[in-house]
């Protein structure tokens, strides 16, 4: 079973009221981890790199790790490009075997948006590599991108269709009020996403996939757990998972998960290091790590994704 693009993956989802999650990768910890939560409930996953990942682990290990996870699992597996800033890196991934990529041109002007992404997706297509492309802008902090609230803005609906039809992307990621890390909302302040935005948008774009990025619950346990073994973690607000599930229903066929991950993980080697205080063997607290990473993946597939089952 080689790698897959996200065509069909999406084209089921669509029809079966799911999303697919999307989850990064970092290193073999977490590879490991989401691949297995997957194999267990036989769902189909995306393992998605960013810029930040590349940087960190080096883009050969990330993908013959996630080569390795195709072999090991039998699952139809996509390894796409989270986050993509221009045409090189997106090339590069492409010419070095991702089976989608995402063009993230949303901080740039409508035209020249469209046509960054048009480019990419020229080249893309020529490989049967599937496109991901943005719309409206996510506030929040990564690694290479960090976008104020007040310069955050949502998708317009009336631009999708002039959009996708302009670009040729495979899938959009829109903005209705995620945003990316563990900090969405401000202390108090009740989440709330414009579901009205996502209904338009589907309308005008029917059976077509949207993405959902900056979609982790940061589930207040791992916060709780990260304090009570020495963290300092302000009060960190996610998005619902009711609110996640509802998407999933609607136009969402992928939904994008990092910050959960790094909790869990994070979580989990405080709490062994605490309790063990002698451990020294990196195996022995990367072991509740990568079973951490499985729980949080194999709860997302079936409480949020609805995605149980999508693999066969
Ligand atoms: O949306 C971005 C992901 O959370 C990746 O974060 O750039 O720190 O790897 P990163
Ligand atoms: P979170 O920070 O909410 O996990 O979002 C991840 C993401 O959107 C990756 O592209
Ligand atoms: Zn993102």
């Amino acid at each position: 079973m080689p790698l897959v693009n996200s065509v069909e993956m999406f084209k089921k989802a669509y029809a079966g009221g799911y999303a697919i999650g999307a989850f990064n990768v970092n290193n073999m910890e977490i590879v490991q981890g989401i691949t297995e939560a997957a194999k267990e409930l036989n769902s189909a996953v995306i393992l998605q790199v960013s810029a930040g990942a590349r940087k960190y682990a080096n883009p050969v290990y990330l993908r013959k790790m996630v080569e390795a996870a195709v072999e090991v699992t039998q699952l139809p597996l996509v390894l796409h490009l989270d986050h993509g800033a221009d045409f090189d890196i997106c090339k590069s991934c492409i010419d070095s075997g991702f089976t989608s990529v995402m063009i993230d041109g949303s901080h740039h002007d409508y035209e020249d948006n469209v046509a960054l992404t048009k480019k990419v997706v020229e080249y893309a297509h020529q490989f049967n590599v599937t496109v991901e492309g943005e719309l409206g802008q996510l506030a929040g902090i990564e690694d290479d991108v960090n976008v104020s609230a007040e310069d955050a803005s949502y998708t317009n609906p009336a631009q999708v269709q002039d959009f996708v039809e302009r670009t040729g992307v495979d899938s959009l990621a829109i903005a209705i009020g995620t945003s990316h890390g563990a900090y969405k909302f401000k202390p108090g302040q009740k989440p709330q996403l414009r579901f009205d935005i996502l209904e338009e948008v589907g309308k005008r774009l029917p059976e077509f996939p949207i993405v959902l990025h900056g979609a982790s619950s940061v589930m207040p346990e791992y916060v709780a757990m990260i304090n009570k073994y020495g963290g300092q973690m302000p009060d960190a607000i996610g998005i619902p998972e009711d609110m996640l599930r509802q998407a999933a229903k609607m136009a969402v066929c992928k939904i994008n998960v990092d910050s959960d991950i790094r909790l869990a993980m994070t979580a989990s080697v405080r709490r062994h290091l605490a309790e063990n205080p002698s451990h020294f063997d990196p195996r022995q607290y990367l072991t509740p790590a990568r079973n951490a990473v499985h729980e949080i993946v194999a709860h997302k597939i079936k409480t949020v994704l609805g995605s149980e089952g999508s693999a066969l």
